[in-house]
């Protein structure tokens, strides 16, 4: 994803990229050269797999967006979306060398500018990453981009996580995109989906988050989001589920000021936790 190590969990692991190469705004150029022939073998098969399984479990306007990436058997070049992104939504992707901090994060956002990282995993790490490459940054997050709705909430998203910094309120918040944006489900005519980058870029995830009995599936309502604290190595136990992109824009609107001070006074909830009073979506 890309995104600050508050939203991926802390972590005394060094990142894998080369941070020399950003500029102060944590953006570098898309390094295409060192791409080897594994490479781009690694994001041809990892493509492949997870297209396949994306009927019936991803929701339309991934499926429907997905093309605009453009070739599927080799890295693309990140300035060939960007001549669809633009135009679909006045979005583009930057470049950058992995997670990078909150602040130059949420400023990109704001900008509608979404970062994504240019290295892609070791084939022994085909199925699992501590880390977000290109695969997940550009498969999992970028179709959506394409989609008007959602690209204007990621801009807000952006907005407003400068604003969660200012009050101290970032954990709250990086919540909230776990829950959504990284692994957000959406009720459609034919069924549940999935919409989170998350669960799109993963290929295990993707099954159980849409068909297993196991997990609970619960309404979106932003403060029991906020509260809810997340597991980041194993699948999630708890999903949030939203009717249509508007909602999830018009949940996340209103000025999250008196919530988060609201929210100093609860306590969390575990990941795991199934309330008495809450009623689950039946499946
Ligand atoms: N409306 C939120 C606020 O006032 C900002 C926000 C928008 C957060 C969209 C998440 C998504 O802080
Ligand atoms: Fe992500």
């Amino acid at each position: 994803m890309a995104v600050d190590p508050v939203v991926y969990g802390a972590s005394d692991r060094q990142p894998r990229g080369d941070y020399t190469r950003a500029g102060a705004d944590y953006t570098c150029p898309q390094d295409y050269d060192s791409y080897t022939a594994v490479d781009h073998d690694t994001y041809r098969r990892l493509y492949a797999r997870q297209a396949a399984l994306l009927p019936g479990l991803a929701c339309d306007e991934f499926i429907a967006a997905l093309p605009s990436l453009g070739a599927s058997d080799h890295i693309p070049r990140f300035e060939e979306i960007n001549d669809r992104l633009r135009k679909a939504t006045g979005w583009e992707i930057v470049t950058v060398p992995g997670l990078i901090p909150e602040v130059p994060f949420f400023t990109l956002l704001a900008n509608r500018k979404f970062p994504v990282t240019d290295w892609i995993r070791k084939p022994e790490e085909f199925d699992y990453i501590v880390e977000p490459d290109v695969f997940h940054d550009l498969f999992g997050h970028v179709p959506l981009l394409f989609n008007p709705v959602f690209a204007d909430h990621m801009q807000e998203y952006g907005k407003g996580g400068l604003k969660a910094h200012g009050l101290g309120a970032c954990e709250q918040l990086s919540r909230l995109y776990w829950y959504t944006i990284e692994f957000g489900l959406i009720q459609q005519q034919n069924g549940l989906r999935a919409y989170g980058a998350g669960i799109l870029s993963s290929s295990g995830e993707l099954q159980h988050s849409v068909q297993s009995p196991e997990p609970q599936r619960l309404p979106l309502d932003i403060e029991r989001v906020m509260r809810t604290r997340y597991k980041i190595d194993s699948f999630q136990q708890t999903y949030f589920v939203i009717n249509s992109f508007q909602e999830l824009f018009d949940k996340t609107a209103p000025d999250f000021t008196p919530v988060y001070e609201r929210l100093q006074g609860l306590h969390d909830i575990a990941a795991d936790a199934r309330l008495a009073e809450e009623e689950a979506i039946q499946h």
